[in-house]
């Protein structure tokens, strides 16, 4: 009978069993009379033992023959060694090649970031990007758990849109439909709040598209952005769900990935900071803090700069609300204490990760947003049914969007957005 196939995280489970493991050899030592085999199957890292003498000689022989990521089963013992990563290795019994590997591109040698996106199809089975792969698996099942707890639908909002949501300047034009402008979405905020006029609590997660012009390590020209809406919420509301859910995130990333944050190196005392309350500014006491440091001029969008000035110091999140209208979408309530003011906020994440959330409470009123369309030279036929929410029974509602890459990227310590998505596209890659 064959030995049952085990994935190598579950090995601990079977000691002094015979067991198959199927992956792919990370890498091998081989001596005269013992092989290092070391094997991954996407669950963990195992070291495999040949020994000449206990396996025979055309097993050693096999083991000698398979290249870097090779594909291969082996067959062996489960021994217990307090030294290894997993608590255990492999005597193996018999090894066997499934498909082969020669030249690995990826060898030993340091490679550039170019070399290594170029061949992120190969590179993700490396530990660190595998890592954050399991990492934003947990961020996305710790949202959907935690809004699902709080009662919030999953809405999916669509891609192709007739209207832009965050300005006109990064919107991707698709010409396909007949006698209409399309674009992809930038966002799905104006159709979750549609749905929350239908359902209450909704979100969406899902891909969103900016033409962004701008080279830098926090923006993707597709990203995955979580975007909950709320009925009957305002400003204070949404901050609160923010701060909540981003503590959840992070409690779960601690709790499911301890491992994968060590890969990372990622100093987890850190994230162990981010508990409620997070600091809260207004952006006039944000303003006045800046212009003390660096000269900042009122009424400006902080730059990458301010935010890292912004953040220093604070080991949690920082929430700045109440921003000039005017840095802000068309779609924001004015302040009732001050007209000048937006009622939105934005979260600076710690480390000079900047801006992970934006968000707030909207306008409700319909003259005041034919008003703003207006202002912000949009084509009012495209927005007549997001007025139409206004026309109907309107009420106080908010809500935020949350990038999952800069926030992976900042949980995991990342240098770049584009190490927290599968398959980045930026403005000078699209391959592969
Ligand atoms: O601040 P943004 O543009 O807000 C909106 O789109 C609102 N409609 C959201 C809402 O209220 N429902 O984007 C929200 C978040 C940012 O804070 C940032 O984390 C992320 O989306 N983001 C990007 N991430 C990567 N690359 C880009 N080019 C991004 N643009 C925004
Ligand atoms: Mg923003």
């Amino acid at each position: 009978m064959q030995a049952p196939v085990v994935a190598i995280k579950d090995l601990k489970a079977h000691e002094g069993k015979s067991v198959r493991v199927q992956g792919w050899l990370y890498a091998r030592r081989s001596g005269k009379k013992l092989h290092f085999l070391q094997i991954r199957d996407g669950t963990g890292l195992v070291q495999g033992v040949v020994g000449l003498e206990e396996a025979g000689e055309a097993v050693f022989q096999r083991a000698a023959a398979p290249g870097q990521e090779a594909s291969i089963v082996a067959t062996g013992t489960v021994r217990a060694d307090a030294r290894a990563p997993g608590g255990v290795e492999l005597s193996v019994t018999d090894v066997s090649e499934i498909g082969p590997s020669t030249d690995y591109p990826l060898g030993k040698q340091t490679h550039g970031p170019d070399f290594l996106l170029s061949n992120r199809h190969l590179w993700l089975r490396s530990r660190r990007p595998a890592a954050t792969l399991r990492v934003r698996d947990t961020v996305i099942r710790a949202i959907r758990d935690y809004l699902h707890r709080e009662g919030f639908v999953c809405v999916d909002a669509p891609i192709f849109t007739p209207n832009a949501c965050e300005g006109t300047t990064t919107l991707f034009e698709v010409p396909y439909f007949e006698d209409q402008k399309a674009y992809l979405t930038q966002s799905g905020q104006l159709y979750m709040e549609a749905a929350a006029m239908a359902l209450g609590k909704v979100y969406c997660l899902g891909p969103a598209f900016r033409a962004e012009r701008s080279k830098t390590r926090k923006h993707l020209t597709e990203f995955w952005m979580l975007e909950p809406e709320m009925a009957f919420a305002g400003l204070e509301d949404v901050m609160q769900v923010i701060e909540a859910l981003l503590c959840e995130i992070v409690r779960r990333v601690l709790a499911e990935n301890r491992a994968d944050l060590q890969a990372l190196e990622r100093d987890v005392s850190k994230l162990e900071q981010v508990v409620p309350p997070f600091p809260r500014v207004t952006y006039d006491e944000a303003a006045a803090l800046l212009k003390q440091k660096s000269g900042f001029v009122y009424g400006g969008d902080f730059g990458a700069p301010d935010e890292e000035a912004l953040a220093a110091g604070h080991s949690k999140p920082l929430m700045i609300h109440r921003w000039p209208h005017e840095v802000k979408a068309f779609y924001m309530r004015r302040d009732p204490a001050n007209e000048k003011l937006a009622l939105g906020v934005d979260v600076i994440a710690p480390d000079g990760y900047g801006e992970i959330v934006g968000g707030g409470e909207r306008a409700t009123d319909l003259l005041f947003l034919e008003r703003q369309i207006e202002a912000h030279k949009l084509p009012k036929e495209a927005f007549e049914w997001y007025l139409d929410l206004r026309r109907y029974g309107s009420v106080p509602h908010g809500g935020f969007g949350m990038g999952i890459e800069r926030t992976v990227a900042w949980l995991c310590g990342l240098p770049h957005v584009r190490e927290a998505i599968p398959f980045p596209r930026m403005l000078y890659r699209i391959y592969p």
